[in-house]
């Protein structure tokens, strides 16, 4: 099936070529005559594409005209411009896009004249996707062509921020269609995908931290081929990013059953369109957690999962208590800022702990576990010596101070005292002068 399915697409981009259309002619000059005489035309249908195409596109900007895609007569005034014997094709129908749009994208050679980087794999991707599969084999007028993503006439690079395909508007650009509940009815596939997408982490991440590498529609779909991710693949598509967590999931427990369950891998307990922001609180069998969807606290998947979110709170419990006894020698004045650095470790152990719980083995999960406590064992012993010190210099300081009153007092009493004796031999001096 699947071979077949891709013999046919290939027979079909082989024929593209094959085709009587013309190989690209690098940018010509660009005639004016299209331009001007449709800015006359006073029909919004045919002024729009000209006064769109020079401002905003990116053939536009690299020294295309109208007849890199509609062919023609770009030196002619009149209406002969339009004369089929040139080239002119008209308004291109939906099937003749990947030829239009492929005549160039898909020639290496040709498109290496202008960026050596840009991929040319749009067409042959296309046509194997959901979209391309139903445009030729039904002609399905209602599915994606290139110009339902690019719009025709201000086609821009993803990287500009106005584009259609840049990643902060893509979701909106696929949204269009698949979350138009009436414009999907005849295919009984769900269409919350966009609303959902814009609850996730991945959206959050990149509309409001600005993180342009969290993924939307097409990281996970593909550009151009988009497909389904398939239940055995939703792994891969979430390890390109998450490649420890795929890593230890690969080769869990889970990895086979849920293949045999048909059960879609990370999407089984994240989703796929509205991944949250995780929490230990999905670990265990309580009625919150991810696990007490197939497993009973009493069967071994649960006991592990219950042992699992023990040592994890555990740690989280004696890293806390380390945390806030440096944290109290510190405002005290004490020197502790080494051992809070060194404390960081137990976060990376933390992090890495909730990592390995897609081991789904309760070792896996304490290895890490035992790492971290080490090291908030140390800081928390840090933290208590700390405190000590602090209390035996607070000590030495109240019996310095004793010390010193004592002292104070003592010398007062002294003067004091040499003030009293002092007054008679003053009486005596005069008496002496008088005498
Ligand atoms: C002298 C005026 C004039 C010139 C020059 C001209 N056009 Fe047109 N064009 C028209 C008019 C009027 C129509 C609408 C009538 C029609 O469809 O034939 C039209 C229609 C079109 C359409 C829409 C066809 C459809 O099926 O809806 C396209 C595309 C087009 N022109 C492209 C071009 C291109 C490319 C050139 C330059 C090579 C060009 N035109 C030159 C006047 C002109
Ligand atoms: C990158 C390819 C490309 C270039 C360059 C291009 N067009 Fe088009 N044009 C298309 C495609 C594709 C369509 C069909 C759009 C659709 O089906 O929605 C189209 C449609 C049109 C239409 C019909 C619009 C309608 O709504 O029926 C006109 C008129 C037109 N183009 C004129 C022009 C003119 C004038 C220029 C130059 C200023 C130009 N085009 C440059 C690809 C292009
Ligand atoms: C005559 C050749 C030609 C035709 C026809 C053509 N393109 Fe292009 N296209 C180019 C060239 C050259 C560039 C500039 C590449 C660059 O410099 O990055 C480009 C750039 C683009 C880009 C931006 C890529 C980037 O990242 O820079 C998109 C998207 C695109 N074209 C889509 C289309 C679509 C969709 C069609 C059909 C409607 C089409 N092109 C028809 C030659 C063509
Ligand atoms: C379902 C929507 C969709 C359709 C259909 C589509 N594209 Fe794209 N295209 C995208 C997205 C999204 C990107 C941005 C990829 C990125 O961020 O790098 C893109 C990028 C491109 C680029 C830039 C280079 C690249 O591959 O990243 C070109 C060129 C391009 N598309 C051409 C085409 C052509 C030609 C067709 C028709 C055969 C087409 N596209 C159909 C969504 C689409
Ligand atoms: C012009 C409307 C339109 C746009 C824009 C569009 N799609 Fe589609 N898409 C469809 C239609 C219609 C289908 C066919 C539904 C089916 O076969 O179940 C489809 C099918 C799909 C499927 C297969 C669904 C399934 O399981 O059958 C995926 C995945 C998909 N699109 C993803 C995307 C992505 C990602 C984008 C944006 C990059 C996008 N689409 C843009 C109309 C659109
Ligand atoms: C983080 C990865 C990811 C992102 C981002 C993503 N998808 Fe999906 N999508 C999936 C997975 C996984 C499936 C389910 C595959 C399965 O169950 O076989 C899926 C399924 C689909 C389907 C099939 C119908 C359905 O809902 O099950 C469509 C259509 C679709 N996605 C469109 C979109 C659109 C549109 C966007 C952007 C708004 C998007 N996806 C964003 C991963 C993603
Ligand atoms: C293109 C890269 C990319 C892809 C693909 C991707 N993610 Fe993400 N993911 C990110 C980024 C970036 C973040 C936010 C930063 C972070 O917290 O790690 C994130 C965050 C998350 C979070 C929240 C983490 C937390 O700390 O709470 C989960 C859960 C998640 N992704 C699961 C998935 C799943 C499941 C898939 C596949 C269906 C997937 N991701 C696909 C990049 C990606
Ligand atoms: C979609 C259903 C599903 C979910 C959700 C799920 N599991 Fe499982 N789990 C299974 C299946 C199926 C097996 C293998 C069959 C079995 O129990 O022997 C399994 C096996 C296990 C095992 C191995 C048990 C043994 O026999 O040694 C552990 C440990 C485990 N799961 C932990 C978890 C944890 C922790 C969670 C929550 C984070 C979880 N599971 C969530 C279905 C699930
Ligand atoms: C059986 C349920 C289950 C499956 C399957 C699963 N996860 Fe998780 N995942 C969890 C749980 C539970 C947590 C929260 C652990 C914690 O915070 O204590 C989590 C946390 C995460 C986190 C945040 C913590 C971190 O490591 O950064 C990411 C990212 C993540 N998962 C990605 C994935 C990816 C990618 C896959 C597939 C390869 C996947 N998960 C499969 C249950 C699952």
């Amino acid at each position: 099936m699947m071979r077949a399915a891709g013999f046919v697409a290939a027979m079909w981009v082989a024929l593209l070529f094959v085709s009587a259309w013309p190989s690209p002619a690098a940018a010509e000059p660009r005639g004016e005559g299209c331009v001007t005489c449709h800015l006359e035309t006073g029909d919004d249908r045919l002024e729009k594409p000209a006064k769109e195409f020079g401002k905003e596109d990116i053939h536009a900007a690299k020294g295309f005209g109208c007849t890199a895609c509609h062919g023609g007569d770009a030196r002619a005034a009149g209406m002969e411009a339009m004369d089929p014997a040139k080239g002119y094709i008209g308004k291109p129908e939906r099937a003749q896009l990947t030829q239009v749009c492929g005549r160039c994208h898909s020639d290496a050679r040709f498109m290496k004249q202008y960026n050596p980087s840009l991929r040319v794999d749009q067409v042959a991707e296309y046509v194997t996707s959901v979209h391309g599969r139903r445009l030729r084999e039904q002609a399905d007028p209602k599915v994606a062509t290139c110009v339902s993503c690019h719009p025709a006439h201000a086609i821009k690079p993803p990287s500009d921020p106005r584009s259609s395909v840049h990643p902060l508007r893509v979701a909106d650009t696929c949204g269009r269609c698949h979350g138009d509940a009436k414009y999907m009815e005849p295919y009984k596939i769900p269409t919350d995908q966009l609303q959902k997408y814009k609850q996730s982490v991945h959206w959050k991440t990149m509309s409001v931290k600005g993180d342009l590498s969290a993924p939307t529609c097409n990281d996970c779909h593909g550009n151009h081929g988009a497909a389904p991710p398939g239940v055995s693949w939703v792994g891969n598509v979430c390890g390109q990013c998450h490649t420890v967590n795929q890593e230890f999931f690969a080769k869990s427990v889970h990895a086979k059953a849920f293949t045999q369950m048909g059960v879609p891998g990370c999407a089984a307990c994240h989703n796929n369109h509205e991944i949250r922001e995780t929490s230990d609180a999905m670990l265990g069998t309580g009625q919150a957690t991810v696990c007490a969807g197939c497993h009973a606290a009493s069967d071994k998947g649960g006991k592990a999962a219950t042992d699992m979110r023990g040592l994890i709170d555990g740690l989280r419990g004696e890293s806390d208590k380390a945390r806030a006894i440096l944290l109290q020698a510190e405002r005290a004045g004490m020197e502790v800022s080494q051992a809070q650095f060194d404390l960081n470790g137990a976060k990376d152990a933390l992090v890495k702990a909730r990592a390995a719980v897609h081991t789904f083995t309760v070792q896996g999960v304490k290895k890490e576990v035992e790492v971290g406590l080490t090291i908030s064992e140390k800081a928390y012993a840090r933290g208590v010596r700390a405190l000590d010190e602090l209390q035996f210099r607070r000590k030495g300081l109240a019996i310095s101070l004793v010390i010193i009153l004592a002292l104070i007092a003592a010398l007062v009493l002294t003067i004091r005292q040499l003030d009293r004796r002092g007054g008679a031999p003053q009486g005596k001096t005069q008496e002496t002068r008088h005498g």
